[in-house]
């Protein structure tokens, strides 16, 4: 993450459950790879479904992601994958604790900390998945969803993990997919809260170096203001990262 002691702005695709053929995958990642230019100042991680992965070769250009994984290595866990085998795919990062996976697939926290903890221990950086529901920000919970998130998400981490091999996502529920984008001040203030938590949990210079990232209605037009004026290390891209030449723009602005 630090190499040549440049800390690049690290650009996230979350294609979900898209596109429906490897055809349309294709075309993306042929799109994504002549169009990005390759800069130290940028890593881009792609994470499509995990049937498209051995097709997709990232070499120069991205790495590549799941969008989840299991906690064993192997096993009777029917239908799940685990982060070993991730690792012998070639896969780098995994998204953990997506609020879609939190609400359609049960995920709490303590299955995410077992996610956490068993993709550190292969090798696997989590980008682990934070944020509020609208209902909790109405009600000025935020910050404390926030921090249970955290606390139970990172339970027995050690500290070498969190600056080298783990992403905070800062992703409010109600910005993705709507459109609706929380404003800078928003932003800085809730990455300010997750820096006071691991501070409390680790210490300052861990929580200093940890990075954050900003994931919810990410698009061309706004990208930028998330890194500069928010001061985020880098974004998690959902619908946008499938119009392959929107996440070129994306990518190609830093
Ligand atoms: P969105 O999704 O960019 O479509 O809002 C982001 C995400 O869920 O990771």
């Amino acid at each position: 993450m630090f190499e040549n002691g440049i800390k690049p702005k690290i650009i996230v695709a979350n294609w979900k459950m898209n596109p429906v053929s490897f055809k349309e995958a294709d075309n993306i990642i042929r799109t994504v790879k002549n169009g990005i230019k390759i800069s130290e100042n940028v890593k881009v991680v792609i994470c499509p479904p995990y049937f498209y992965i051995p097709n997709i070769k990232g070499g120069k250009s991205f790495d590549i992601g799941v969008q989840n994984i299991f906690w064993e290595d192997s096993g009777a866990y029917t239908g799940e994958i685990s982060a070993k085998m991730a690792k012998e795919m070639g896969v780098g990062y995994a998204i953990i604790g997506h609020s879609e996976r939190r609400m359609h697939l049960g995920e709490t926290d303590a299955i995410v900390n077992l996610k956490i903890n068993s993709a550190l221990k292969n090798n696997v950086k989590p980008i682990f998945c934070v944020g509020e529901s609208q209902k909790e920000r109405d009600e000025d919970k935020a910050g404390d969803i926030i921090s249970n998130e955290i606390e139970k998400g990172l339970a027995g981490v050690p500290s070498g993990y969190l600056v080298k091999d783990l992403i905070i996502a800062y992703e409010p529920i109600w910005a993705i997919g709507t459109g609706n984008t929380p404003t800078s001040d928003d932003i800085m203030s809730m990455a300010l809260l997750i820096r006071k938590v691991i501070t409390k949990l680790y210490d300052r210079k861990t929580a200093d170096n940890l990075p954050i990232i900003y994931g919810g209605s990410v698009n061309d037009k706004n990208a930028t203001d998330f890194v500069e004026k928010a001061g985020m290390e880098g974004l998690l891209v959902g619908g946008a990262s499938l119009n392959a030449s929107e996440f070129v723009r994306i990518v190609n602005l830093f």
